[in-house]
């Protein structure tokens, strides 16, 4: 049977694909897809309902514009992915004042009408919108979470596969840390046919999969020249809410706050974690290498800073 809410805030690129994935899985009752624009959500909402004799899912689409809050109300999930993408040359870490209003805004309105729901982040900078969208909602902090190891590792995944001509699903990678230039791929936990990546491809091919994959986005940001990634970015999304709304217990790379987990404290950084109907369930601690636990601590500390400052903002 059909279950619960699913509110998508920002209905570009990112949202109406996000939504899309959400509605084809066909487990939800509800999303709900808003934007300030009016109209916009509307119109995907109805061209999205509109396929859904085709693709063969129940679930219904809402669309809400003008910026309004209403049939959102009482969401178990809310996706926010409002906020301006990058363009070419910029870093993520040029959207921060842009985004931050607009992520404060949204998560203000998001406490009022759905108190009770787990917040996935999706905006950029992703580590510092997801300590804001906490701050601002003032949510348990195991409930606001962001998206952004899933893709980091999706990415590399794909990177290997293509290298080394096997299929993706044969791949396992990992990586963890920040959503930008402190980025930590964990080769000690890359595995290709259950073999460890560094037995089946050069370190210093290794090396060359681990720069594009920190680079993925800019990658593709640089080819579109309008904005950024969604396809990959909005199926990490959605697997999310999923595993939220299914209390699947499915372990992750997401964007949590850490509190004691590798010796590093206070601070919201990409971890592995179960996610669950609560949202994360529990960080899991794996195992790494004296470096790349090193790289981590790094990007703890480089987001930490940041992290700090968005409360100004
Ligand atoms: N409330 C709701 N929607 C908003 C708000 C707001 N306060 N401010 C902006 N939006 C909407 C815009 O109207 C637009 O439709 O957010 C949408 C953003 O869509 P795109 O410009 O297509 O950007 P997109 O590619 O979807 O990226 C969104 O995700 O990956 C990140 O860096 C990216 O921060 C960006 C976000």
């Amino acid at each position: 049977a059909l279950n619960g809410k699913v509110t998508v805030v920002g209905a570009g690129f990112y949202g109406s694909t996000t939504a899309l994935r959400l509605a084809e899985y066909d487990v939800f009752e509800t999303v709900v897809l808003t934007d300030i624009v009016e109209g916009k959500p509307e119109g995907l909402a109805l061209d999205i309902n509109q396929s859904r004799p085709i693709e063969g899912f129940e679930t219904k689409v809402v669309g809400v514009g003008g910026g309004s809050y209403e049939g959102t109300e009482g969401s178990d999930v809310v996706v926010v992915t409002a906020g301006v993408p990058r363009k070419p040359g910029m870093s993520r870490m040029d959207l921060i004042e842009t985004n931050a209003g607009i992520v404060r805004q949204v998560a203000e309105n998001v406490a009022r009408t759905s108190p009770d729901a787990v917040v996935i982040v999706v905006s950029n900078p992703l580590d510092e919108m997801t300590a804001l969208a906490q701050l601002a909602t003032g949510f348990p902090k195991q409930r606001v979470m962001g998206q952004a190891g899933m893709l980091d590792t999706a990415r590399f995944s794909h990177f290997v596969a293509e290298e080394l001509g096997v299929p993706v699903a044969s791949v396992r990678t990992l990586t963890l840390g920040s959503h930008g230039d402190t980025m930590v791929p964990v080769p000690s936990r890359c595995t290709v046919d259950s073999k460890p990546l560094a037995d089946v491809l050069a370190a210093d091919r290794i090396e060359d999969l681990v720069t594009r994959t920190r680079n993925g986005g800019a990658e593709v940001v640089a080819l579109l020249k309008t904005g950024s990634a969604y396809y990959a970015p909005s199926a990490a999304a959605a697997r999310m809410a999923k595993a939220v709304i299914e209390d699947s217990g499915a372990v992750m790379p997401v964007c949590t706050w850490v509190d004691g987990e590798y010796d590093i404290s206070g601070v919201y950084l990409g971890v592995e974690a179960e996610i669950g109907r609560e949202g994360v369930r529990r960080v899991v601690q794996g195992d790494l290498t004296e470096s790349e636990l090193a790289g981590l601590r790094e990007a703890a500390e480089a987001v930490r800073a940041k992290q700090a400052d968005v409360a100004d903002l």
